[in-house]
């Protein structure tokens, strides 16, 4: 079986850490880890499934020390990709507390730059166990990918990312 290539960014954070959750509930044999700081397009045509991993770095609070995230920078290679076949769940870290009206808005900006492309975006998740007041993360209703709130909420990202999981393998065969 192909392994899941796991993209995450930035490291060393949550962001990260939420990555190596995924990758022990999934089997460390079944994944592959990579900081989308290090990869490019020729990595991602290696993978048919694959899980993006982001954080949340709102545009009304840039801080110039922020203003080129990992993504920025690797998103800029989506245009070379054949995305045909291609499956990608999203999981974003956000802080519904000081960002109630920008939570998880990453899930967006994201999305935005994969929704003209033949990928498939699986993973969706409800809105409902959340606290938030506005968020770009979010389309018919859903949000379009796991949100993770590892500064105030610590203590659910291991059900949460557990029930996110078990639905991916069993309703899109990761
Ligand atoms: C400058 C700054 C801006 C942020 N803006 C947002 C935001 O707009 N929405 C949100 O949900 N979280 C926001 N956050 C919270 C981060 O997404 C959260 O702390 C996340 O866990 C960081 O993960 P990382 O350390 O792996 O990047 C912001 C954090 C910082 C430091």
């Amino acid at each position: 079986m192909s392994k899941i290539g796991i993209f995450y960014g930035p490291e060393l954070g949550s962001v990260e850490k939420v990555a190596h959750v995924i990758e022990q509930k999934l089997g460390a044999d079944k994944v592959e880890l990579i900081a989308v700081k290090k990869a490019d397009e020729s990595v991602l045509e290696r993978f048919d499934k694959l899980i993006f991993g982001m954080s949340t770095i709102g545009k009304t609070n840039w801080d110039s020390e922020y203003k080129d995230t990992d993504w920025d920078e690797f998103a800029t290679c989506f245009g070379k990709v054949n995305w045909e076949g291609k499956k990608i769940a999203m999981y974003c870290l956000g802080d519904h507390i000081q960002y109630p009206q920008h939570f998880v808005d990453a899930l967006g900006w994201v999305y935005d730059r994969l929704e003209n492309t033949a990928a498939e975006v699986v993973g969706f998740c409800s809105t409902e166990e959340y606290t938030y007041e506005e968020s770009e993360g979010i389309k018919d209703g859903q949000f379009l990918g796991l949100p993770v709130d590892e500064d105030n909420e610590a203590d659910k990202t291991d059900v949460r990312v557990e029930n996110w999981i078990n639905r991916l393998i069993n309703e899109f065969g990761f």
